[in-house]
């Protein structure tokens, strides 16, 4: 018959609460309440005996396996909830942020130091009452050549290594062309800037670049004279390297100006006296100027009688390298963040 029912189940729950003490985590929890108080578990089985006892003793077996049962799913939700605690305690301690540490640091974004600058030469020029249009790069041969004043085997054309697409039209080589898209659909009295790229198929080299940035200027009204383009660009140049310049405007030769210039600033290293920079000549040449060809506006409708006016083009590039001594025009198109960074 084995050993009386209330002994075996004393037994039991010793045994259980042993057990219950010694699962150290809640798998080990769970599978202790399956073992014991589960569908099949031992204390489980004992209440099925109850049926194959004694009448007289039933009662009282009945309400001694009913109060250990309570006993030890008492103890076995209070073991639960520590064991909770502890995991979730374990999982606060590793997943902990310190918010006392100091911040990553958001990577800030920033301006090509072309685009800075094409923003800083409109600025300037929106003072002097300048606005700001556009045009297309990819031209035809009329708006880059023909109504410039340079016909087809004009040897003007030589100087710029056009590139010609396979659809018809051409890159433009400068924003000159701009100059007549302007004049086509506006009367004077005009002035305006026309910034963008243009194209020269040249070899890349420090002071070559396939593709660079050219500002256009045109200023068409009656009476527009050599002195308001001196007093336009001299403004311009002190503003845009932020210092009083000594300029000179030496004859030059463009098709599309009459007189036409090249514009050269006191050398910005040496300050004059001559050096590696102005090749000893106390000057370097900025850029290109002249009074508007009166055939230029005869051909686009303008009375070249009654209007005059004066025109520029600069290169940016080459006036961003003169300012902050950038020695390679390249760098401004391969994109080293290093580069790019130290020009803020
Ligand atoms: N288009 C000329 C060039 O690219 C510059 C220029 C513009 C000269 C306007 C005179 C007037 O070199």
């Amino acid at each position: 018959m084995g050993e009386p029912f209330a002994e075996r189940l004393e037994r039991l729950e010793r045994e259980a609460e042993a057990g219950l003490a010694a699962a150290s985590d809640v798998t080990a929890l769970e599978a202790w309440r399956v073992r014991i108080l589960g569908k099949s578990g031992l204390l489980t089985e004992e209440l099925k005996r109850i049926g194959t006892l004694g009448a007289d003793e039933r009662p009282r077996a009945g309400q001694l396996v009913n109060q250990i049962k309570r006993r030890l799913e008492e103890a076995q939700a209070a073991r639960r909830e520590r064991l909770e605690a502890a995991l979730q305690e374990a999982r606060l301690a590793t997943e902990a942020v310190d918010v006392t540490l100091p911040g990553r640091g958001l990577g800030m974004g920033g301006l090509h130091p072309l685009t800075h600058a094409l923003r800083r030469i409109e600025d300037i020029f929106a003072a002097q009452g300048f606005s700001w249009t556009e045009g297309p790069e990819v031209e035809d041969e009329f708006h880059n050549f023909e109504a410039l004043n340079i016909p087809a085997h004009h040897p003007a054309r030589a100087m710029h290594d056009t590139f010609y697409l396979k659809a018809g039209g051409l890159l433009r080589t400068h924003t000159s062309t701009v100059q007549i898209r302007f004049m086509e659909t506006h009367e004077p009295p005009l002035r305006i800037i026309a910034p963008g790229r243009v194209y020269r198929s040249d070899a890349p080299d420090p002071t070559h670049s396939p593709v660079f940035h050219q500002v256009e200027g045109l200023a068409v009204a009656e009476g527009i004279h050599m002195g308001h383009l001196k007093a336009t660009l001299k403004a311009f140049l002190e503003a845009f390297f932020e210092r009083p310049l000594s300029m000179r405007l030496r004859p030059s030769y463009f098709p599309f100006t009459e007189p036409s210039a090249e514009v050269d600033i006191g050398c910005l290293l040496c300050g004059g006296k001559g050096c590696r920079v102005c090749k000893g000549t106390g000057f370097i040449e900025v850029l290109g100027c002249g009074l508007v060809h009166p055939e230029v506006l005869g051909r686009i409708g303008i009375d070249a009688e009654r209007f005059t006016g004066f025109a520029f083009g600069m290169g940016v590039e080459r006036l961003l390298m003169l300012k902050d001594g950038v020695p390679d025009v390249r760098l401004f198109y391969e994109n080293d963040l290093r580069f790019l960074r130290s020009l803020r």
